[in-house]
């Protein structure tokens, strides 16, 4: 458990991100993302050699909207020419190409790219140089610590990647090595954020209001970047900001009249409701309903939620991929009404 240094941020409102997912933040849930309170959407990253040969699938990751502003695709690679010749790619279609320096996948870093490349971090500074000499879009990076073998390396990183020209850091408080385990170092964050002069925005372990104001007073981060707490649960920024005195409660899309009669738990299913059925909106809108987006979301939406078990079970007897949206649509409009403390 990260210690809470403070319950409230007193300082000026921060921008808060969606952290780019792999298999979550695909265009639907980035857009949801937004009308839920994300300033900021990423696209999960995408390989640099499938976007220089055209794979469709990797393509598919790259979509975005006119309401997606900006548009900020993330890509990853080891291979500096094909890193480069991908960022040119986008270029006219990106409003930022963000670099991935992070990633602890074995089938990233075995090909020197992702986080391993912090390793290696010559080749990780002329490869940014280069990108950012050969394309118009900004370039951003987002980083870990180090790769977790010696001293962290990402401060003497982050002041070269500046010098070369990146415009904005993200940095994830952990190691390559930890992949995902331990806690956040906000404390190496906030080095960071003293030793270099562009935007830097402290990642990991942000899951509410007290711990985005005490990751802002650690930190004092341009942005916070919020990932695991939004699967399932995208309406964590809108949450965040209300708990910090941002905005208010009233303005949010899923409250209603009847909202202040709802149990803690009736909230929970109100506020997931609007968002189910909102995405389901946006990917018709879109790219259209996805079986696999569709049932990863089912299951992480409903997560933690009392009869979600069953549900969940009848969801799998749906006939059609429409069937089973309205399964989960209908799971929440249910609990909503009898989670009323009025009823
Ligand atoms: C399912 C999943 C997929 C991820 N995919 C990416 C990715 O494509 N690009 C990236 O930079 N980071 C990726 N990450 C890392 C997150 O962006 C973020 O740095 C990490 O989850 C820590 O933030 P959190 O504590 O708020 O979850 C992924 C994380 C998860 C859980």
């Amino acid at each position: 458990m990260i210690e809470v240094k403070s319950e409230r941020w007193d300082g000026e409102p921060r921008e808060l991100y969606l952290a780019p997912m792999a298999g979550v933040s695909e265009l639907p849930f980035r857009l949801l993302a937004r009308e839920c309170g994300a300033d900021i959407t990423i696209t999960e990253f995408t390989s640099s050699a499938a976007i220089t040969r055209e794979v469709a699938k990797s393509w598919t990751r790259l979509e975005s909207h006119p309401d997606e502003n900006p548009f900020i695709p993330q890509i990853f690679g080891g291979d500096k020419d094909e890193m480069i010749l991908a960022a040119q790619m986008l270029d006219d279609k990106a409003d930022i190409i963000d670099l991935n320096f992070g990633c602890p996948a074995p089938k990233v870093t075995r090909i020197c790219a992702g986080a391993a490349l912090m390793g290696q971090p010559d080749d990780l500074v002329s490869m940014t140089a280069k990108i950012i000499d050969e394309t118009e879009s900004p370039i951003t990076a987002k980083m870990r610590l180090g790769t977790g073998s010696g001293q962290y390396n990402a401060l003497e990183i982050s002041q070269e990647l500046e010098r070369v020209g990146v415009q904005r850091l993200c940095i994830h408080g952990r190691t390559l090595n930890q992949r995902y385990s331990g806690i956040a170092d906000w404390n190496y964050i906030r080095n960071i954020v003293d030793s270099v002069e562009i935007p830097v925005i402290a990642n990991g372990d942000i899951v509410d209001g007290p711990s985005a104001a005490s990751c802002l007073d650690t930190t004092s981060a341009s942005g916070l970047m919020i990932g695991r707490a939004a699967i399932g649960r995208p309406t964590v920024f809108a949450e965040i900001k209300t708990q910090l005195g941002w905005i208010e409660e009233i303005d949010l899309p899923w409250v209603d009249e009847d909202w202040f009669d709802l149990t803690s738990t009736g909230k929970a299913f109100a506020s997931r409701r609007w968002a189910w059925d909102r995405y389901l909106e946006l990917a018709r809108e879109t790219t259209g309903l996805r079986p696999k987006w569709l049932k990863r979301h089912a299951v992480s939406f409903t997560k933690g939620l009392p009869g979600a078990k069953t549900t969940r079970q009848s969801m799998h007897g749906a006939a059609t991929i429409d069937a089973f949206a309205d399964t989960i649509s209908e799971f929440f409009a249910q609990k909503v009404d009898s989670h009323s403390s009025m009823s």
